[in-house]
């Protein structure tokens, strides 16, 4: 990779995004250009396997199959949402014993996995699966792929499985290290193509990204996310702590895996939901649901299938953005997107949040003033702004010389386009 050089005129805390970024090869399986979308039951729905108790919570084809439904009917799966994935919890403790094939749990889904797949696809959706690299599945419920990758690719391929999510519970370093190239490699030898979801970076002290970004489409690199803004919030510091690395590995075909979005569950606020979802898009996340699609309240549903949110999210450039500012107070997280101008300025997301971090009064709105060109916006054509949380929001035009300043709710987010006017 060429070394990286700050350009002067630019603010130290922004660092440059190398055109670098090009040289770096991934996984060449053509798949996951931009983030993923879709759907995990697993911070929801947990383990839950208990069918006679919680007919409607448990891990089986009835709650796939009517996740499949709701993906289309409530408009979902037009939007992008297209990946249904079943998570931990769905197979028999023990492989065929004549075939040593996995086997999905008999009681849970009576129809077997190609009739799920079959449902799944005739929907016009993707079927993704869970496996695990080592010797057992994370909940300790199903076997792992030790000593079968190769059966086991193929088992998937044969199911017409699109996504494969391989945890790393009960493996040593070295069989992960080893694991997760490999079982790559039997899934690609299928002749089947399938996004490929590592938990690889999540087991590591220190993660090589240039080489897990060469085996897997996307990485888990954070704790498992719950339903709160404190986690949300941890998972955003993690990102911000680690941004120089994990943004310079990601891109077309290779994401950073911050963990599901919880919205639409219990404990998020709306300011909240707006803000896993600005974050999410700016950092260029996967967007994998986890909530029950038939309780959604209609606001965050309305949040979820924002277009204009999901085009950032999805921007073709491929370019993961930053935390640029940060203080007790706010932070500024910033992403470069399309489009580009003769001059090769960028347009940008911006998302300026409310931390909550007043003496006075911590949970009240704020407001935040800063020079555009002191972001890097420094396009002297301007930027034409506009709010993503509300497209008919025009805010007019702007110059690199000119203070924004956007009033923000606490543990919320606003969230800008400044798309860069053309050179005339
Ligand atoms: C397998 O890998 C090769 C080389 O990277 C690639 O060209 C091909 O598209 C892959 N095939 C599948 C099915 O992923
Ligand atoms: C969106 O912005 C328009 C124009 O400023 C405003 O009239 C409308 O109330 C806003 N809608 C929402 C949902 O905030």
């Amino acid at each position: 990779m060429p070394s990286r050089e700050r350009p002067s005129h630019l603010l130290l805390l922004l660092i440059c995004y190398c055109s670098a970024l090009r040289y770096i090869h991934g996984l060449e399986n053509g798949l996951a250009q931009t983030p993923p979308m879709g759907w995990m039951p697993y911070e929801r729905f947990q383990c839950t396997i208990d069918c006679a108790r919680f007919p409607r919570d448990c891990i089986s084809e009835s709650l796939f199959k009517r996740t499949a439904d709701l993906l289309v009917s409530e408009g979902y799966a037009a939007v992008g949402f297209q990946y249904l994935i079943i998570d931990d919890c769905w197979m028999e403790t023990l492989r065929d014993s004549i075939t040593q094939r996995l086997l999905p749990a008999r009681e849970r889904f009576p129809s077997g996995m190609a009739d799920l797949s079959d449902y799944i696809h005739r929907r016009g959706l993707k079927f993704g699966i869970y496996h695990d690299v080592g010797e057992k599945t994370c909940m300790f419920l199903g076997p792992g792929a030790r000593g079968h990758f190769q059966l086991d690719a193929q088992t998937f391929a044969d199911w017409g499985v699109d996504y494969v999510k391989l945890d790393g519970c009960y493996a040593t370093e070295s069989e992960r290290d080893r694991g997760y190239p490999a079982f790559g490699k039997a899934m690609n030898s299928t002749g089947r193509t399938m996004v490929y979801s590592c938990s690889w970076p999540f087991y590591k002290e220190k993660p090589d990204y240039r080489l897990i970004a060469q085996h897997c489409n996307l990485w888990r690199f954070a704790e498992d996310i719950t339903d709160s803004y404190t986690s949300v919030f941890k998972t955003m510091e993690h990102y911000r702590r680690n941004q120089q690395l994990l943004s310079a590995h990601a891109g077309p075909g290779r994401w950073n895996d911050p963990d599901m979005l919880v919205l639409g569950n219990f404990r998020l606020s709306y300011d909240a939901s707006r803000l896993q979802l600005a974050i999410w898009s700016v950092i260029a996340a996967p967007l994998i649901m986890t909530n029950d699609l038939e309780t959604v309240r209609p606001e965050i549903r309305e949040l979820l299938q924002n277009r204009e949110v999901i085009a950032i999210n999805q921007d073709l450039l491929g370019m993961p953005g930053r935390c640029v500012l940060t203080s007790k107070y706010f932070q500024v997280w910033l992403r470069r997107v399309t489009p580009v101008n003769d001059l090769g300025k960028h347009s940008f997301a911006v998302a300026f949040v409310n931390l909550g971090g007043f003496d006075h009064c911590p949970l009240c709105p704020r407001t935040i003033e800063v020079g555009l060109e002191r972001l890097g916006l420094d396009s002297l054509t301007g930027y034409y702004v506009v709010d993503l949380f509300n497209s008919s929001r025009s805010l007019g035009m702007f110059k690199p010389y000119d203070a924004f300043s956007t009033r923000i709710n606490p543990e919320g987010v606003t969230f800008y386009k400044f798309t860069v006017v053309p050179v005339y």
